[in-house]
């Protein structure tokens, strides 16, 4: 049996393979080991996934690109279909197809056959709602059965995020292991030591698990809607009435998994009504534009690109000159932190949750460690170690420790 551990993320996806004992993240796409969970349908051609879907999108090939699609699993979108060409797909198979050709990426690069998956999880899919948690996990199950793993068990990704790390603990402590992805942040609390990483059942050592469904993307939307989407004609009047124009397109348009919903006539004509009665048409038309050449990606991108610049420089940029000379909106530390605060709060209060679930007060907490894209937001990060100010903060591998998690898991099931 080989089996492999599969860390299907909302923004990326890594697949390991254990040989000899050591977890490897196998290259996914020439030599990266991580794929941008996007998938890329043209009409006619096979579909492209990775880098190479968002390089054709962005090169302006007709088709379309899709992004997120982990988040729809738990919600009814799921068995819905999306229309690609002329042929409609439910948003299962989309993931199917998506998952088969990662799947077959590693095998190719491996020279062996996958069998048997240790697939990550989010602790909550989906927010206070078990029933449709257990059908986002359901719905996962059956597609890697489908796609040919015979055997597939699950492991919440912030343990797995655990397991890498407790390689590198020297004495037993209890951790804090946030990780905080694209889609969810997830968080639990641990006892670690070099003896018993050696042990198969760790169910007495998990002390809490708990997560919000809260990521970067939500980031990216909301800061969207905050710095851009205003430059588009979002609250602004409309000629009569009190009312300002409807705000559900630029929602759309804010957030990566329902952009597509956006694309299709009718929507362009209502637009168009908007654009008539709107105080402020000069504003609309520029949303009627990024619909009609179909380029919400492309905005999302430059929202995702100003949002990480601004995290790692102080500084970013959203250049819409595509839209129109000139325009663009400019983002600093303080205003990102204004437009998202409140979700970083939101994580910090759930590690508050948990530290109850786990029956500890904050100062137990040895150590404090971060992986996951979104660590990277200085004020989330800052807002996670104040909850527990006296842990040892340790970076861990920012887009890997989960894989490299479920591929420890993996390699002892095989
Ligand atoms: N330097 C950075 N600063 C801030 N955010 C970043 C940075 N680099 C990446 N990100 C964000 O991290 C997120 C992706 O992180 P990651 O790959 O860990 O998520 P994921 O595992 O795909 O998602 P999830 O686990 O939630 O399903 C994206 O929202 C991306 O914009
Ligand atoms: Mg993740």
């Amino acid at each position: 049996m080989a089996a492999c551990g599969l860390d299907f993320g909302t923004s990326n996806t890594t697949l390991g393979i254990g040989i000899g004992g050591a977890p490897s993240l196998v290259p996914l796409e020439g030599a990266h080991r991580t794929l941008p969970s996007a998938i890329f349908f043209a009409p006619g051609r096979e579909a492209q996934i990775g880098r190479a879907a968002i390089d054709a999108y962005v090169e302006g090939t007709p088709g379309r690109l899709m992004r997120a699609l982990k988040s729809v699993l738990g919600s009814s979108l799921v068995e819905e279909s999306t229309p690609v060409g002329r042929e409609r797909i439910r948003f299962r198979d989309v993931i199917a197809r998506y998952l088969t050709a990662v799947k077959a990426r590693a095998e190719a690069e491996a020279g062996i056959s996958l069998d048997a998956v240790v697939h990550g999880r989010p602790v909550h899919f989906v927010d206070d709602d078990p029933a449709a948690d257990r059908k986002a996990e359901d719905t996962l199950r059956q597609i890697a059965e489908s796609i040919g793993f015979r055997h597939v068990r699950f492991q919440y990704e912030p343990i797995a995020a655990a397991l890498d790390y407790e390689r590198t603990v020297r004495a037993e402590e209890i951790a804090l292991i946030a990780d905080i992805g694209g889609g969810t942040s997830d968080f639990s609390i641990v006892r670690l030591s070099p003896e018993r990483h050696r042990r198969d059942d760790r169910v007495e050592d998990i002390l809490a698990n708990d997560g919000v469904r809260i990521g970067g993307t939500d980031f990216d939307r909301t800061l969207s809607l905050g710095a851009v989407m205003p430059l588009l004609g979002l609250g602004s009047p409309m000629k009569r009435g009190d009312l300002a124009v409807p705000n559900a397109y630029f929602h759309d348009l804010a957030t990566w998994s329902s952009i597509n919903r956006l694309y299709n006539p009718k929507t362009l004509r209502e637009i168009d009504e908007v654009v008539r009665d709107a105080a402020r048409p000069e504003l609309v038309t520029r949303l009627r534009r990024v619909v009609e050449a179909e380029r919400g990606h492309s905005l999302a991108m430059a929202v995702e690109g100003a949002k990480i610049a601004t995290s790692d420089q102080g500084q970013g940029s959203v250049d819409l000159g595509w839209v129109e000379p000139a325009l663009s909106a400019n983002v600093d530390r303080p205003r990102l932190a204004s437009h998202t605060d409140d979700l970083a709060r939101r994580m910090a209060e759930r590690i508050g949750r948990c530290l109850d679930q786990a029956g500890l007060s904050a100062e137990r907490i040895d150590a404090l460690f971060l992986t996951g894209g979104s660590t990277g937001l200085p004020h989330v990060r800052a807002a996670l170690i104040a909850t527990v100010p006296d842990a040892r903060v340790v970076d861990g591998d920012t887009f890997g420790s989960v894989g490299l998690g479920l591929t420890l898991e993996a390699a002892r099931l095989a």
